[in-house]
């Protein structure tokens, strides 16, 4: 076959994948002419849709003017501006930021940061990061290792830290079988209890993502959630990272996924929405805490990657911010999301619904064979990748969530993370033909004797 050498990572080798031509706005065409909506962004990347002019021309003007120096030697103007930038949106001052090409490597920048904090801080032994069931964090060996994905992680354990991961804010299905609120916050509490299990003078730090991602789509802790979180890391000396790969930069209808919560981190990373697709570029934000400290002893970080802040990456970067911030993207991501929300809410009609939750651009869909018992199909339906093929022949494409959100097997789920840019009418349309699909593939389960009309 033509792509047979082409070992892509996401790619199913049995089959061709359509070879992408143009992105338009919220639209994919392939070399064949096809055409569909991206109600993926991407994977939570293309939060301004593709093509945008402007954007493309500053990234060409830059790379007339300079293409690469060696970090070691050279800044760049883009940089300042971009860094200047991310740290006016924080909603406290922030000490500084550091820049890399991907949100793996951002959250590997934010647990090597807390390890030298603390070291240099004098407190040398705290190294552990404590995480949360059900995360991703990313798939180099740091980042992976405070992921909970088994099966992104086995063949590698041997390089892996097993690090202790609490409860996930997974309401749908507490894993401490509890209920909102009388559960009082248990699954928060539990950082408590772990931290003293472990030895609050071995912790480092915290990771989560402030609304789940890819691993159960649009889980939203309820509102005291994260004020528990940073007493306790507060009282423990434990910093707090947010990793807002994904929710950073108005995928919530905020600047980052903690502004709803009221929350600061100690450390943020973001990547996806951040160069929109345009270029690859992250960061990873630290308090002044640390950058003053890190700065005070050590004198600097060795955290570097040959690409990281690059002049065109960091000039994407920038383009973006500026044509979101000029355009209020963010606020019409918030407007958006509600008509989005409300709109997503009549799905609750077909039977398999079983969850609809999230907020902002970011939802996420869980579907259930009994919606009393929450019972999940077998995964051998292929319930998720059925739904996601389907609706990829009626010309849209769906981000399917991780398979086995509910005991590591079974579990379908949808993660839905459209570009800022969505009007309401593609909406409309996107949600047309999600109905479409997902009727569609429930009257076969019912034909096949899986589910029962
Ligand atoms: C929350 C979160 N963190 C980290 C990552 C890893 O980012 P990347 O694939 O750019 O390395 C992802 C990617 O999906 C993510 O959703």
């Amino acid at each position: 076959m033509d792509q047979d050498f082409d070992a892509n990572f996401y790619r199913d080798l049995s089959r061709e994948h359509p070879v992408v031509d143009r992105t338009e706005g919220v639209y994919v065409f392939d070399e064949d002419g096809r055409k569909w909506i991206d109600f993926g962004s991407g994977i939570g990347v293309t939060s301004i849709g593709g093509g945008v002019q402007p954007v493309i021309e500053k990234m060409v003007a830059q790379l007339e003017r300079a293409t690469f120096v060696f970090n070691g030697y050279f800044t760049n103007r883009p940089r300042i501006e971009l860094a200047r930038k991310l740290l006016e949106l924080c909603a406290v001052d922030m000490g500084g930021v550091i820049f890399a090409n991907s949100g793996s490597e951002a959250n590997e920048v934010a647990i090597k940061i807390a390890r030298q904090y603390h070291y240099d801080a004098g407190n040398t032994e705290k190294f552990k990061v404590i995480s949360r069931q059900k995360c991703y964090h990313g798939n180099t060996l740091g980042s992976l290792s405070v992921t909970d994905r088994p099966t992104w992680q086995s063949h590698f354990l041997p390089y892996l830290h097993d690090f202790p991961k609490i409860s996930a804010p997974y309401c749908y299905r507490c894993p401490l079988k509890l209920e909102y609120p009388s559960c009082e916050l248990r699954c928060a509490h539990e950082l408590e209890d772990v931290i003293q299990k472990e030895g609050a003078e071995m912790v480092s730090a915290f990771i989560a993502e402030p609304v789940l991602g890819t691993t159960v789509a649009g889980a939203t802790p309820p509102k005291e959630y994260y004020a528990i979180i940073r007493t306790i890391c507060d009282k423990y000396n434990v910093l707090l990272i947010a990793d807002e790969v994904i929710t950073g930069l108005g995928r919530t209808g905020a600047n980052f996924g903690l502004d709803h919560w009221g929350i600061t981190p100690d450390i943020l990373t973001v990547a996806k929405g951040l160069a929109a697709g345009y270029a690859p570029v992250s960061a990873t934000i630290v308090s002044k805490a640390i950058f003053d400290t890190i700065a005070n002893t050590s004198g600097g970080h060795t955290q570097g990657f040959t690409y990281s802040g690059n002049p065109l990456s960091c000039t994407a970067g920038l383009a973006v911010l500026e044509y979101m911030s000029e355009n209020e993207l963010i606020d019409q991501a918030r407007a958006t999301g509600e008509y989005l929300a409300k709109r997503l809410e009549e799905l609750r009609d077909i039977d398999i619904v079983g969850d609809i939750r999230g907020c902002g651009m970011f939802y996420g869909i869980e579907f259930v064979r009994d919606r009393v018992k929450k019972n999940p199909f077998p995964a051998e339906v292929g319930l998720t990748r059925r739904i996601v093929e389907r609706a990829y022949q009626n010309g849209l494409i769906l981000i399917a969530g991780m398979p086995g959100c509910v005991d590591g097997v079974n579990g379908d789920q949808l993660q839905l993370s459209p570009a800022l840019v969505f009007t309401q009418e593609e909406i409309d349309e996107a949600l047309r033909r999600l109905r479409k699909s997902v009727e569609s593939v429930r009257s076969e389960l019912v034909e096949e004797g899986v589910h029962s009309a």
